[in-house]
């Protein structure tokens, strides 16, 4: 078992998080020790239900069930969850508890934000997603016509219970979204001023074999040193004002791509490896970075033989790009490579782009 904690400034936001390959039986006991009320209110993935629902052990009074899919993220999903809070009669000492991927995830914890201005939140990730990115850090929200993630809060749960087992079920397309955040973290890492020099790189180098073959002990070791990388931006950045900003990288395109195809015919992860690719594609344009790491980037991205999205006009994805909420002043605001493992901001304008 791996325990490590998210140390923000302001005490009471600090909390635990749990990696460990248990039987999942036990999750509900983990989950009592950090729940302070009486009552649970438990927003839990169809997909995790048929798969868990028995041996997880939850009432079926206290589970509000999702379908899967970024399209269930929307503002219905979020007011069934709070009517379904206020049926039960939760009060603000009660606990939400999210057990699914990313969405799930998302949508509980801007449920639990708003609810009588805030309850408790417990994060039970069972994608490889959700556990080395969305789970961690307190990034809450729901999606609108107008893009995703418009509406959404701040707000750290009070633990994360990580379980390996969950894992073992993702396909393989769900588990190699997780692996592209992985990737990207990759890119980042010297920027993230972690103290603890973790050399993510090299570890995937040696290990995408056992990676990809979810080698248990390899996986835990992997989760671990993605939130250490994690936790270090976050705790330096919680509300996204100036570093945490890396944690974009490869978001801009990457997002643009999900919404050109209505959030529907690529995973999150296989957008935001396209949208590193276009990173480094626009780093070499501005002489940010010496061609051959772009050419070291192509190969590490190589190794977990992601989905091949195909280029999209150029025009078409600045228009989209202009939409983002990180855009201002007709700027685009891009995360790019600068050395080995290290990013930085950069403000471009659509004509910037434009060739690429
Ligand atoms: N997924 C990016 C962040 O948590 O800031």
């Amino acid at each position: 078992m791996i325990n490590l904690l998210v140390n923000i400034d302001e005490k009471e936001k600090s909390y635990p998080i749990i990696i460990n390959n248990n039987d999942i039986s036990t999750i509900k006991e983990k989950i009592n020790n950090y729940t302070r009320g009486t009552k649970i209110l438990v927003v839990i993935s169809q997909k995790v239900d048929k798969l868990y629902g028995k041996t997880l052990g939850f009432c079926n009074s206290e589970k509000i069930i999702l379908k899967d899919g970024e399209q269930e993220k929307n503002f219905k999903n979020f007011q069934k969850i709070l009517k379904k809070a206020f049926e039960m009669g939760l009060t603000r000492k009660d606990t939400i508890i999210a057990v699914g991927g990313g969405v799930v995830g998302d949508i509980a914890g801007f449920a639990a934000s708003t609810y009588m201005r805030g309850i408790d939140f417990i994060q039970v990730p069972t994608t490889l997603l959700a556990c080395v990115d969305s789970s961690v850090g307190g990034k809450t929200g729901i999606d609108t016509s107008f893009g995703k993630n418009l509406l959404g809060s701040f707000y750290q749960p009070k633990a994360v219970i990580i379980n390996t087992n969950f894992l073992k079920t993702l396909d393989d397309r769900q588990f190699k979204t997780g692996l592209g955040e992985v990737v990207k973290y990759t890119f980042i890492e010297k920027s993230c001023r972690c103290d603890e020099e973790l050399n993510l790189t090299n570890f995937l180098s040696e290990n995408a074999e056992k990676i990809l073959g979810k080698n248990e002990q390899i996986l835990e070791k992997l989760i671990e040193i993605c939130i250490n990388l994690k936790i270090s931006v976050v705790r330096q950045d919680e509300k996204e004002g100036g570093l945490r900003k890396i944690l974009n990288f490869g978001h801009t395109y990457g997002h643009a791509i999900e919404k050109i195809t209505n959030y529907k015919k690529y995973t999150h992860g296989e957008a935001v490896v396209k949208g590193i690719e276009f990173a480094f594609k626009l780093a070499v344009k501005k002489n940010l970075i010496d061609i051959n790491y772009k050419y070291f980037a192509d190969d590490v991205i190589k190794m977990f033989n992601f989905k091949k999205i195909p280029d999209y006009p150029i025009e078409k994805m600045i228009k989209i790009m202009k939409m983002d909420k990180k855009a201002d002043f007709d700027k685009i605001t891009f995360i790019l490579p600068t050395d080995y493992s290290q990013v930085d901001e950069f403000r471009l304008s659509g004509e910037e782009l434009l060739g690429l």
